[in-house]
């Protein structure tokens, strides 16, 4: 996480603070997240256990529960529900990646080897599904209607975005319209409902929900682009997984919907079949269609776009530091290196 100071940008807003401030300014509330992560992680099955605090504690970036944090205190708000639903979606995001590296066959997460790869995939879809089911556990002491409402439709959400994932794999047609539908589904959704929980638990307007509901829409989205982006321009040490993964199984992301369009007839042919075949074969031909023509940077470019209209989403909101951590939160969605 210390990385992340690195990341301050000239794009949106100009951010005020780097990482490391909006990391201690949190300090106090996210150990009190880790403590209820901790606590609520037990379970009488050893393998839960195990594999639970194995990938919970492997070094991930606790970005979602930054985002309930400090929305939460930019309102004023002083209860502990921000502590509690910020460890919910936590645990949501793990079951998530847990369920995600399953799905596509991913050998490498946060640096690590995946849980799949050591405890096998039915291992790994069970205990993601008893971290969604903490989860929900979790939801339910909260006592409040609103937070059930929006936290079990995000998971939801994020359920039917994955299956909708899964359809297009392979799909060469996949159209720039189904791809975005899939990440505001599986990655957007969940960083609106952080945010939007943050106005939630602190009663303020609906206009101001729905303000901070656009924020973490935008910011997801950002934050997903640039991870498409990364998979076919970082390095696995930089972010953590393999890279060339979404290509491996024949994900049609942005970077290749567009570099078909824009291509030569003979680099759409190839990207083509590397989406319908999979594997790694034309890794070397396609990373160089999506630099040359120009896809790389039309997907940061709109992950760009949505990081600015996140920023303008906060205008709504009364000015605080809190406030200016959520402008660099916005900037390091799009400018992040890992
Ligand atoms: C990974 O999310 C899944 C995506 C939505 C791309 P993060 O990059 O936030 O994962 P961790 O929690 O920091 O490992
Ligand atoms: C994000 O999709 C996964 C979820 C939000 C469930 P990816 O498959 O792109 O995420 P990584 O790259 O494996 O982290
Ligand atoms: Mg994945
Ligand atoms: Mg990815």
């Amino acid at each position: 996480m210390q990385n992340l100071q690195n990341q301050v940008s000239e794009t949106a807003t100009p951010a005020t603070i780097d990482m490391q401030g909006i990391i201690d300014m949190t300090r106090g509330d996210m150990a009190a997240v880790n403590q209820v992560i901790q606590n609520r992680l037990q379970s009488e099955v050893v393998l839960i256990n195990q594999m639970g605090h194995y990938i919970i504690n492997s070094g991930g970036k606790r970005l979602r529960p930054l985002l309930v944090l400090l929305t939460a205190r930019a309102f004023g708000y002083s209860g502990a529900q921000h502590v509690e639903i910020a460890a919910i979606i936590e645990f949501i995001h793990t079951a998530t990646l847990l369920h995600d590296d399953v799905v596509d066959g991913s050998d490498m997460r946060r640096g690590n080897e995946t849980a799949n790869n050591i405890w096998g995939n039915e291992a790994s879809v069970l205990v993601g599904d008893f971290l969604y089911s903490r989860a929900f556990e979790m939801m339910v002491d909260v006592k409040n209607m609103r937070v059930m409402e929006i936290l079990a439709h995000a998971t939801n959400t994020i359920a039917e975005g994955e299956v909708l994932q899964l359809l297009n794999c392979h799909d060469a047609d996949t159209t720039e319209a189904s791809y975005l539908e899939v990440i505001h589904s599986k990655t957007a959704k969940l960083f609106e409902a952080a945010t939007q929980l943050g106005a939630v638990i602190s009663a303020r307007s609906e206009a101001e929900e729905r303000a901070m509901a656009a924020y973490g829409m935008h910011i997801g989205t950002a934050f997903q682009l640039i991870d498409d982006v990364l998979d076919y321009s970082s390095s696995a040490e930089e972010i953590g997984k393999n890279i060339g993964d979404d290509l491996a199984e024949g994900k049609p992301t942005l970077p290749l919907i567009y570099a078909m369009r824009k291509g030569t007839a003979e680099q759409a042919h190839v990207i083509r079949s590397a989406i319908e075949n999979g594997g790694r074969n034309q890794i070397a031909e396609v990373i160089d269609a999506v630099h040359s023509t120009g896809a790389i940077a039309y997907t940061a470019q709109l992950a760009d776009q949505e990081a600015k209209m996140a920023a303008l989403a906060l205008a709504i909101i009364p000015p605080s530091e809190y406030k200016d951590a959520l402008y660099a939160l916005a900037d390091f969605s799009v400018n992040r290196t890992y």
